[in-house]
Parts: structure tokens; sequence; C-alpha cells
């Protein structure tokens, strides 16, 4: 089956005719054949943007607030489509793929909201000579470049706030799971033309050539925007390139979280946090928990229950009603765990339970606990994408914070405590955009999500998601 690109409404093959291959991660079978866009598509898609954004722009919020209603229900209909299209190309189980759908849905639900309330201000000036309005205007054309983990919540993030402040969107999802996106093309098309939206506001382009989409359309001075989800190697070089049409960016980059279990944590709390913030999506998330720092005197009772809730994870094909860990994303995925594991253990660490690789098909990752890990490592450096929780100890808390903020990433970061003096001290001290206190499930559409450092810049999601689509213009008048 081939399934064809979308230039605004319209679904089409790629002009070279030219496809790439999606596997399912789970069996190594053949999916779909999709159009792999190139120069032709995507310039043809910023012409069509291009021209979309001043009819687009002139809807009234009230306008934009419906259509997004509409998209939102619309998705919310197809639900079990979307998530078998999740669970097939990317590997979620059944559980979190459903999840995923009313997460990506409450995007478009949260920001129909923000539609209606976009920020503005008038005062008059302090020498009593004038008045000042300051207005939002939309930052024009974007190109929003999205991540194979989350494949319809991290495009909605981006799509629901460009429609909501009144630009056009040129969506590039990740070549691994492009069908999500594709589907929900077709959502946008229906909803699109119920309302008259101008065909070019959204397209939706698939290709295996991230490099030069991203290149020459920020080489066009009409692209006003880029936003990415992804490594922090591609952030810089999108940001190094957003220098010559000094375009705006989003970038929401790498994670290394730390996970803190205090001495006078509760336990419960811990390992319930600990199962979403290390093992959702399979590990495969930017604020996964890397690093589990806990405090000597409860680290044999946290290393015993950790090891028995992995232990009892089932490995399958997410479709499957049995299956409660699915596998990794591709091989190259599968691959980078096994080799961050295999060093570790290699240098000494110990594996409490996992740390192997298992026969395919599919690109399966046992849920695995490593200890004595010797610090410096690469996998306490690097973000691990998997389900593999490395534990350390530490004697004071002074100590905890300062190996927490020992990372060049500053995305989110967990600790647990009991004390309220230890919490205080702990949301103020930990390094990170994104803080759990005694919580291990901090994503929200209305929170502003985004990190610090090599985490990247602006946040996505709540009140503050919509300004960076947004341009404040001042009026002087008498
Ligand atoms: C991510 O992994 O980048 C996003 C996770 C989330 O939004 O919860």
């Amino acid at each position: 089956m081939i399934e064809n690109l979308w230039l605004g409404t319209k679904n089409v093959p790629a002009e070279s005719g030219k496809t790439f291959t999606v596997l399912n991660p789970a069996t190594e079978e053949v999916l779909a054949e999709v159009a792999d866009g190139a120069s032709a598509d995507w310039m043809k898609a910023l012409d069509l943007a291009h021209a979309a954004q001043k009819p687009w722009a002139a809807f009234a919020p009230q306008a934009r607030h419906d259509i997004l209603m509409d998209l939102f229900h619309a998705v919310m209909e197809r639900k079990d489509e979307f998530a078998t299209l999740m669970v097939n190309e990317m590997g979620k189980t059944w559980k979190d793929a459903l999840a995923e759908v009313d997460y990506g849905a409450a995007y478009l639900r949260w920001f129909a909201g923000e539609a209606i309330r976009l920020p503005g201000r008038y005062a008059a000036s302090p020498a009593g000579n004038g008045t000042i309005t300051v207005r939002p205007h939309p930052v024009g054309p974007c190109l929003a470049i999205t991540p194979w983990n989350f494949p319809l919540a991290m495009a909605t993030r981006k799509i629901a706030p460009a429609l909501a402040a009144g630009c056009t969107m040129i969506v590039k999802p990740a070549a691994a799971t492009p069908l999500t996106m594709l589907a929900f093309g077709e959502v946008v098309a229906e909803v699109f033309a119920r309302h008259d939206v101008p065909h070019g506001t959204l397209s939706f382009i698939t290709s295996t050539d991230s490099k030069n989409l991203s290149k020459e359309l920020m080489d066009d001075p009409r692209l006003r925007k880029v936003t990415f989800t992804g490594s922090t190697k591609v952030g810089q070089t999108l940001v190094e390139q957003s220098a010559k049409n000094l375009q705006r960016t989003t970038m929401e980059l790498g994670g290394n979280a730390p996970f803190i279990v205090c001495a006078d944590a509760d336990m419960d709390r811990v390992i319930k946090g600990l199962m979403v913030a290390k093992m959702r999506n399979n590990g495969q998330t930017c604020i996964a928990a890397n690093r589990f720092l806990v405090h000597s005197s409860r680290v044999e009772e946290f290393q015993e229950k950790v090891v028995d809730k992995f232990q009892s994870y089932v490995t399958g094909y997410g479709m499957d009603e049995t299956t409660t860990l699915g596998p990794l994303v591709n091989a190259e995925q599968r691959d980078h765990v096994a080799k961050l594991v295999d060093q570790a253990i290699g240098a000494g660490a110990t594996a409490l339970t996992g740390g192997f690789t298992p026969q395919g098909p599919g690109f399966f990752y046992p849920a695995t606990v490593l200890t004595d890990v010797k610090p410096g490592a690469d996998i306490l450096k690097e973000e691990i994408f998997g389900p593999v929780a490395v534990i350390s100890t530490f004697e004071s808390l002074d100590e905890a914070i300062e190996r927490a903020n020992d990372t060049k990433f500053g995305l989110a970061a967990y600790a647990f405590s009991e004390n309220a003096h230890t919490v205080a001290r702990l949301a103020n001290e930990l390094q990170a955009g994104m803080v759990g206190l005694n919580r291990g499930g901090i994503s929200d559409v209305a929170a502003p999500f985004g990190g610090i450092k090599a985490s990247g810049f602006g946040r996505e999601g709540g009140a503050e998601g919509i300004d960076h689509y947004l341009e404040l213009h001042y009026v002087a008048q008498p």
C-alpha cells in the first residue's frame, strides 16, 4: 500500500514518485510504502503556506476555536484507528497508544480555548501624552519537525497553537512513524473543507531527507518559525540555520532526568512514579528518568521492588492483550540501548535483571536494572531512551542535588520526599525546565513543557505555548 503526502488538503504522491518503507518494530513486517518528499514537494508546501497565511489569519478567533474543536472531536471519534496506527508503526502498547490519542487530542482542545484568549494590552503613557496598544499578530508560516516517539501528540502540541495564533504550518513527521500524521492529514482535510479553511494552511510532508528539507525551507525568508522536538545535535543545526533569516525557533531537545529517592520517601509512591517516569512509552520519552539516585538507607528495598516490577513486564506486540512492554522503535534505537548497557556491564556494572539483547524478530529490549555503574559511564551521561534503570546511592541531600544537576541537560527531574523542607529545596535547586515532586507523570496540556541548558528553549503547551507563534505589535496613538 502506498501512502501519499498532503500538500495542503490534497493527498498526492511525491513529485519524484519515490517512496520509503515503514516497518512494524514488533514484527519487522512492512506496514506501508510512503511518499518520499523532496525539494519540489516541500517548496510547493511553502508556496501554499505563504499564500494561505493572510486569509487564514483573517479568520475570526471564534472560528479558529471551532475548527480546533472539530479537529479534537474528529480525532477522538477515530481513537481506535489512531491508537492502532501508533502501536503498529511505533511499537507502543495498546494502553500507551490510547493514552497518546487522549493526550494528543487534548492539545487541540486546549489551544481552541487559547485561540479566543490571545494576549494583548492597553496602557496610558506615563507622561500623559499618548496611549500604548500591544496587539498579537501571527508570526507567519511555520515548520514543525516532529519525533517518532509520540507520532500524534508531539505534532498536535505544535499544530494546535500555530492554528490558534493564525499561523500556517508545514509538518514533517519522523520517517519511522509517518502514518499517524498522514491519517491526521485526512481528518484535517475533512474538517477544513467544512469550514472553508484555505487549502494550504497545513501540509504534511513525509520524507527521508530531513536535512535538505529544513535547510531549503529555512533558506527561504517566507518561513518565519521552526519548532523541533528531537536530539540536541539536530536542534543545534537548526538554530544555526535559523540565523540567516532570523527565524524564531522552539527547541524541545534531549534529557537526562535524575530521579531522587530521599531517606524519608514514601516507597509506594516512588514505585508508582517510577513506572510512569521510566517505563511510559517503553522507556522512550525525552523526560524519562535516566539516573536513579537513592539514599543508601533505602536502596535495598528500592532495588527489590524495582526488580520485582521489571520482571513482571511481558514483552510483545502492542496489540496483544498480555503485552505490557513493546519493542523499541527500530534496530538503531535497540542497538543504542544495548551498547550503553553492554559498555556499563563490561566496565563492572551488575544487571539485577535484563541486560541482554533478545533474538528477533522485533526490536525488543528487556526491562533492565543496573547497579555499580562507574561514575562517568556513557549510560549516565547520554539519554538512554529505553527500559533501563541505572541505580546508585547518595548520603546527603546536598550530594543528591549536586549529582542530579551534574549533566549538560535540563529537561525534567523527579524527586521523592515526605519532608516539606526537603521538597522545597528540591523544587528550588533542581536545574530542569520541569520538576516532578512525589509524582512521576508530569505531562499536562495545561503546563509549559520545555527545558533549559542542552535540553533547549521555548515552551509548548499551557498558556505559554502560544507565545512563540505570536509577535507583538506596539501601536502608539495620541
Ligand atoms: C517527549 O518525549 O518529548 C514528550 C513527552 C511528553 O510530552 O510527555
